[in-house]
């Protein structure tokens, strides 16, 4: 059986579902080309850890760069999208990756924050996307700004949590209603939500049975809002 046939079907479309495992082990048994867009914020290679001694799983570590986009790649179809989040520092080290899985950088997306992550040389008040391409897509019928607004989340749910808001604009640009959207580093399940909220189909993958559990739970909690809402939730904000 691959993760692919344990995606079931509901009333209109798939259900969400998360796996809790390492994503390269989880991909290998996903099929070829079954995904419509990988959008993911993997960790940031910089040894986080929050005030509270929150950790990120494999923020250390850097030997799984290259065989999880290799997999992103293979799982994703062709003439598709990824949108990736990275870390400026170690820049470098995700381009390298993401070209030699056969990626091809399109833009570069700027998410400008009201605050500051940290003040040193300067005020670091952005987070970073790239967006990636397989083949040769479709330009999308409504391009987004290459600069995107991003609030504070307030990390609640995990130490690192984007917030939808900055999410969703991203899957409906590059999807269709009813797509597969695969998050390999899915955290708290923020993306899985964008994609609800947007009416496309999520695939989230979380080596942390924590935050497995906490984005397993929160994305309940959402398919239980829609099915009890009167009205099918298209925009969210
Ligand atoms: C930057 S965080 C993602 C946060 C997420 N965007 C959110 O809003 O909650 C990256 C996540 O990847 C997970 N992770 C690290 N290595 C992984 C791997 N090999 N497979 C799956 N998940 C992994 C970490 O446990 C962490 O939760």
């Amino acid at each position: 059986m691959t993760f692919d046939s344990t995606i079931r079907c509901s009333q209109n479309g798939l259900l969400p579902s998360v796996v809790c495992g390492d994503c390269i082990q989880v991909m290998r048994q996903m099929n070829d080309q079954g995904v419509d867009l990988v959008l993911t914020d993997p960790p940031y290679l910089v040894n986080y850890h929050d005030r509270s001694g929150r950790v990120v799983l494999n923020d250390a570590d850097q030997t799984w760069l290259k065989p999880a986009f290799v997999e992103a790649y293979r799982v994703l179809r062709n003439d598709h999208f990824m949108i990736s989040f990275y870390s400026w520092t170690h820049a470098d080290k995700f381009l390298t990756a993401w070209r030699e899985a056969g990626f091809r950088a399109i833009g570069h997306l700027v998410f400008r924050k009201q605050y500051c992550s940290k003040s040193r040389f300067l005020g670091y008040q952005h987070e970073q996307a790239y967006l990636l391409a397989k083949g040769r897509p479709k330009l999308p019928a409504h391009p987004i700004p290459d600069v995107v607004e991003m609030r504070y989340s307030g990390n609640q749910l995990h130490p690192t949590q984007k917030p939808v808001s900055a999410l969703w604009p991203l899957i409906q640009a590059f999807t269709r209603e009813g797509d597969l959207v695969l998050d390999p580093f899915c955290g708290s399940g923020s993306t899985g939500v964008a994609a609800l909220l947007t009416g496309r189909n999520f695939l989230g993958i979380e080596l942390d049975p924590k935050y497995h559990c906490v984005a397993q739970n929160r994305l309940a909690r959402r398919i239980s809002a829609q099915q009890s809402s009167p009205f099918p939730i298209r925009s969210p904000f």
